[in-house]
């Protein structure tokens, strides 16, 4: 008996179950570019962004890899110790054990962790599974992306709403999915909020209905949109859902937002409407964005 694949690639994370009755083995990889200027919080926003897709699938990490890209020829290694304390950092709040890893020759720095963790069987959250009638609920505000731009085209721009997001672990609102009977969830990273909406509310036979004005967003977001500071990932976002929203009057810039790409972004959830009580109670931040409804995979903005 060589066990058997529960989630193959498609989902925030794969799950295999190595023998009936245990719990599932849950595994991803993430790695990023440097986002902010100080290695030590780099290090500690990848730990934290690569931890995400476990907690994504409603499970609880253990061990982590390391993966570091950097140039052999041109390189710091006070830096990489740096990246490597704040990642450890963030594994020791999780309760996560760094047990190896990896490194290689890249021009561009580049760090990220392969995690393993598990999930038990009933408490597996999956991208798809959302019905009609469930609630959609989001545990960070937007703003990610257009904020890190915003620190790289001029340098001393405030970037501490964006880090604190970012480092915010989803343990908690992925114990409170579970515990609350959500029906699916995912975490928004680098397809935005819509991309990732629309992975869900296709892979679910379902249509999402999302009220633009309910969508959290962090301060100077709009500001620095209007003044056309927009990550490229946002217009190829937007490009790659056309024909896939019905934009109904939101604005251009309105969905610029809704499509910027987050790293380490808070979990999109799907939650029956009797859940939300019981979320509320867990203490973990959320605004409620809209409702699942009758359809075929398309977003619909209201
Ligand atoms: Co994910
Ligand atoms: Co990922």
């Amino acid at each position: 008996m060589s066990g058997s694949v529960i989630v193959g690639p498609g989902d925030d994370a794969g799950v295999f179950s190595l023998q009936e009755g245990n719990p599932l083995v849950v595994e991803t990889v993430d790695i990023i570019t440097p986002l902010v200027n100080d290695p030590f919080t780099f290090g500690s926003v990848s730990a934290a962004n690569s931890l995400s897709d476990v907690y994504a699938m409603g499970g609880v990490p253990h061990t982590a890899l390391a993966l570091l890209g950097y140039s052999s020829c041109d390189f710091d290694l006070a830096v990489i110790k740096l990246i490597l304390a704040g990642a450890c950092d963030v594994l020791r709040k999780a309760g996560v054990s760094l047990i190896g890893g990896h490194s290689f020759d890249d021009p561009e720095l580049k760090f990220g962790l392969s995690v393993m963790g598990t999930v038990k069987k009933d408490a597996l959250l999956r991208a798809k599974g959302a019905r009609p009638g469930d609630v959609l609920i989001l545990t960070k505000p937007l703003g990610i992306g257009i904020l890190s731009t915003a620190l790289k085209a001029r340098k001393n721009e405030d970037m501490s709403p964006a880090v604190e997001a970012m480092l915010t672990l989803n343990d908690k609102a992925s114990a409170s999915a579970v515990s609350a009977g959500a029906h699916a969830a995912t975490d928004v990273t680098g397809f935005g909020l819509l991309g990732h909406a629309y992975n869900m509310a296709r892979g679910s036979d379902t249509d999402f209905e999302i009220r633009v004005s309910g969508v959290p967003v962090m301060e100077r977001v709009r500001e620095f949109v209007e003044g056309g500071i927009i990550p490229e990932g946002a217009h190829n976002n937007l490009k790659f859902l056309e024909g896939k929203i019905d934009p109904g009057d939101s604005t251009e810039d309105e969905r610029i937002v809704l499509a910027d790409p987050q790293t380490s972004g808070g979990l999109l959830i799907a939650l029956p409407i009797e859940g939300i009580g019981k979320f509320k109670a867990s203490g973990v931040g959320f605004s409620v964005i809209g409702k699942v409804v009758p359809g075929t995979g398309r977003i619909r903005l209201a």
